[in-house]
């Protein structure tokens, strides 16, 4: 199982102060030295926590898999492919929302989509798509030739509840509306894995929730911020990390 931390919250606490600290790059390289298999940060159009200059130093200095997830659109996709990340996961992205809402819609946006996809590609790039639990947007991802999906599980995790993330109580049954999602997520996964594509899950994941979702055999990757940050205040960026690879470990041994 890879875990990839997403780093943008250290970007947002920066940018609070207009300081140049805490540095998302150094997080990065804490995570990475914590365990962490490799690093996602999302370079939204409002520039709200990451900015251009991040990816550049990230690209320049990460010596890990660096995963860059945007919105589909001309600007982000053409930064991308000057800079060169690993992955570009494609996110829907709207102005308004706190964090990304929603999976993006890839049968309804083919089209458009394609044109984005093939040019990431035609530069060497893994191109991942972050889309619902639901087969259509599976088969439609399917359809455009991407390597990766990764199934949105804000909706399980939101069903699964928001205890303290930290206590990792994992005897509690989970609650009956976290259960059917999770089935959900297990269908889309089993569904992607046959049609050959590498399976990733991630938002909302914690260290209470994230051990019944390893369960899910067809995930290999996991993106993860809000909850290790969020731990990080209490513990160590470098402690949160590796609790969340313990709770992941607990779930599914490596
Ligand atoms: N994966 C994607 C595609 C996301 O957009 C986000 C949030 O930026 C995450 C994972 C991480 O979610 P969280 O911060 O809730 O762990």
């Amino acid at each position: 199982m890879r875990l990839h931390i997403n780093i943008d919250h250290v970007a947002t606490l920066r940018n609070a102060r207009g300081t140049p600290y805490p540095d998302p790059v150094e997080a990065a390289r804490v995570c990475l030295d914590a365990g962490a298999h490799g690093i996602t940060a999302h370079l939204r159009e409002d520039r709200r926590h990451i900015v251009d200059q991040d990816v550049e130093r990230l690209r320049a200095t990460l010596r890990a898999t660096f995963n860059l997830e945007c919105a589909a659109t001309d600007e982000m996709i053409g930064l991308a492919v000057a800079t060169r990340p690993d992955v570009v996961t494609l996110v829907p992205e709207r102005r308004e929302e706190r964090t990304t809402e929603g999976g993006l819609d890839v049968a309804g946006n083919a089209a458009s989509l394609a044109k984005h996809v093939a040019a990431l590609q035609a530069a060497d790039i893994k191109v991942s798509l972050f889309i619902a639990p639901d087969p259509v947007q599976v088969e439609a991802s399917r359809a455009l030739g991407v390597e990766q999906i990764e199934l949105h599980t804000g909706e399980y995790a939101h069903a699964f509840g928001y205890g303290r993330p930290s206590s990792s109580d994992l005897t509690r049954p989970m609650p009956d509306s976290a259960q059917r999602e999770h089935v959900r997520l297990a269908a889309a996964a089993k569904r992607g894995y046959e049609l050959g594509l590498e399976i990733a899950a991630g938002h909302g994941l914690t260290t209470r929730n994230v051990g019944a979702l390893v369960m899910i055999p067809e995930i290999v990757e996991l993106n993860i911020g809000h909850a290790v940050i969020a731990d990080a205040v209490f513990m160590s960026l470098g402690g949160a990390v590796k609790a969340m690879l313990g709770a992941i470990n607990k779930g599914r041994p490596a």
